[in-house]
C-alpha cells in the first residue's frame, strides 16, 4: 500500500505532490483531487479540471538505477502506462502522441506533466513527479467549445461511467511496475511498445524546437533516447527535444 492523500479541491496536485517529495514522501506516494483550481499542463498551459469528472493525480517516483539524463525517459514510460490501462480499461486501442499525449479515437483523452528534482539531488534526494489527467467521466458539454473537436473522454467513447479512484489505483500499479522494467531492464523493452502506439509517426508535423525553430516534416518517431526526429523536405533530420508538436495545416 502506497501513501495517497486526498483533496476535495487543490491548486494543482503536482504543487502538492513536490512539496511532500522535498519532504521526503516515498516513491509511490500520489496526491488525488477532485478538482484542481490552477491544474497545469506543459508549456504553461492550463489543464481544464472539470470538478468530479476527471482523474488528476501526481505520482512521487524515486527509480532506482535511473541516471538524471535519462528523467525524460519518464515522461515516455508514464505515458505508455496510462495507455496500456486504458486499453484494458475499454478494449480499445490508445495511442500516444510524443512526448506526453494519449490519444482515442484520434482526439487527447489524458496528459502527462512531468517535473524533477534540482538536478544537483543525490540519488536519495532525486525524485519526479508525474501529474496525470484523464478525461474519464466527461460529456461533450463539459469541455469549452474550442476543445470539443480535439479531446474526448472514457465515458463519451465507451457510454460508460468509470470510478475514478479505481482508474487512479490500477494507472500508479501499472505506472510502478513499468518502472521496475525501465530500472531493470532499461529502456528499450518499453519503447519498443512505445513506437507500437506512436500517434504521429509517418505524419506531417510542425514542431518548435528548445532554440524556437519552427521545423516542418515528417514525423520518424523517437530514437533510442526518446527523443523525436522529423525529416523535412530537404530530407534533413531534425531531433526535437522538447516543444510543442502539432500536425501541420496547409
Ligand atoms: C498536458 O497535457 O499538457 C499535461 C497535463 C497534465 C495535467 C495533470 S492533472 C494532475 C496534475 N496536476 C497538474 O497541475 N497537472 C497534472
Amino acid at each position: 500500500m502506497y501513501p495517497t492523500f486526498y483533496f476535495e479541491s487543490i491548486d494543482s496536485t503536482n504543487i502538492k505532490a513536490k512539496e511532500i517529495a522535498e519532504s521526503g514522501a516515498v516513491s509511490g506516494t500520489a496526491v488525488v483531487a477532485e478538482y484542481q483550481t490552477k491544474g497545469r499542463g506543459r508549456l504553461g498551459k492550463n489543464w481544464h479540471s472539470v470538478p468530479g469528472k476527471g482523474l488528476y493525480c501526481s505520482i512521487v517516483v524515486r527509480p532506482k538505477n535511473i541516471a538524471l539524463e535519462d528523467y525524460p525517459k519518464i515522461t515516455l514510460v508514464a505515458g505508455l502506462s496510462v495507455a496500456l490501462v486504458l486499453d484494458r480499461l475499454t478494449g480499445r486501442k490508445t495511442q500516444l502522441k510524443w512526448p506526453n499525449d494519449i490519444y482515442l479515437s484520434g482526439k487527447k483523452i489524458a496528459g502527462i506533466l512531468t517535473e524533477s528534482s534540482a538536478l544537483s539531488g543525490s540519488f536519495q534526494q532525486r525524485y519526479a513527479v508525474i501529474g496525470i489527467g484523464v478525461n474519464v467521466n466527461n460529456v461533450e458539454t463539459d469541455f469549452p467549445l474550442e476543445l470539443r473537436e480535439i479531446v474526448t473522454s472514457l465515458f463519451v467513447e465507451t457510454g460508460t461511467c468509470f470510478v475514478v479512484k479505481e482508474l487512479f489505483q490500477a494507472i500508479r500499479l501499472e505506472l510502478l511496475q513499468q518502472l521496475e522494467i525501465f530500472s531493470n531492464c532499461g529502456f528499450q523493452p518499453l519503447l519498443s511498445q512505445w513506437r507500437k502506439k506512436d500517434f504521429l509517426l509517418g505524419k506531417e508535423m510542425e514542431c518548435v524546437n528548445t532554440e524556437g525553430i519552427r521545423v516542418r516534416g515528417i514525423a520518424q518517431g523517437p530514437d533510442d533516447q526518446g527523443q523525436l526526429h522529423v525529416r523535412d523536405t530537404c530530407g534533413r533530420i531534425h531531433e526535437v527535444l522538447s516543444g510543442d508538436v502539432r500536425l501541420a495545416t496547409f
